[in-house]
């Protein structure tokens, strides 16, 4: 079953390099990304599972926790994790799920058999703290994903979240936000006192709330 947004994230227990996880448990009243990556020992998830670790202040920060998995088990993502110490500038500082049993991985649909039988797919969930699946993003194995992309993405749904605003392409924090339709004028000028500016009836910029 193909998991769409604003289904509740499916629940799990699975064994990790931080000890075993019970997802919705361990998530509390975080946000959360779980992301999956095809095979221990393969270089772009290296390179992945480096880039992330890096950014870990920047996950805290948004009070989000980060879950990797992969269908190795944990001997291997062990020894792996001494690899990614030792060469991408930063040891792996989030758990990482050994799916060797693929219980996770099926149930969130990582493994696309037309790409590959056995190794996952690079999915992508972001968890909203009601434990709703908030975006989805899967990439190909050749492809390393930018997690820059996902902070920002992140930055989108927790502001849109909390206020009447959608973000324009290419957004960025700090930048001008799109007013949502259901809104009227009326209620726009209540809602954000400092003013918005009508470019058409249903394209209205308002600064940045919050
Ligand atoms: C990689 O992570 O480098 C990789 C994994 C599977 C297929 C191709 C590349």
């Amino acid at each position: 079953m193909t998991i769409q947004l604003g289904d509740i994230a499916p629940d799990f227990t699975q064994d990790s390099t931080e000890g075993p996880i019970s997802f919705h448990k361990y998530l509390g009243d975080s946000w959360g990304v779980l992301f999956s990556h095809p095979a221990d020992f393969t270089p772009v998830c290296t390179t992945e599972l480096g880039a992330v670790s890096r950014l870990k202040g920047e996950f805290q920060k948004r009070n989000v926790k980060v879950i990797g998995l992969s269908v190795d088990g944990l001997e291997s993502h062990k020894k792996w994790a001494g690899d990614i110490a030792e060469t991408q500038g930063c040891a792996l500082n989030f758990p990482l799920l050994a799916d060797h049993d693929k219980k996770v991985s099926n149930l969130y649909g990582m493994i696309h058999p037309k790409a590959n039988d056995t190794m996952t797919v690079r999915s992508v969930f972001v968890v909203g703290p009601d434990k709703k699946v908030k975006l989805t993003l899967t990439y190909p194995a050749s492809t390393g994903r930018n997690f820059d992309e996902l902070l920002r993405v992140i930055d989108s749904l927790q502001l849109t979240a909390k206020h009447k605003v959608a973000t324009p392409a290419n957004w960025e924090q700090g930048q001008d936000c799109i007013i949502v339709p259901s809104v009227s004028n009326e209620d726009a000028k209540k809602m954000f006192p400092g003013g918005f500016k009508e470019i058409k009836p249903y394209l209205r910029m308002v600064k940045q709330p919050g």
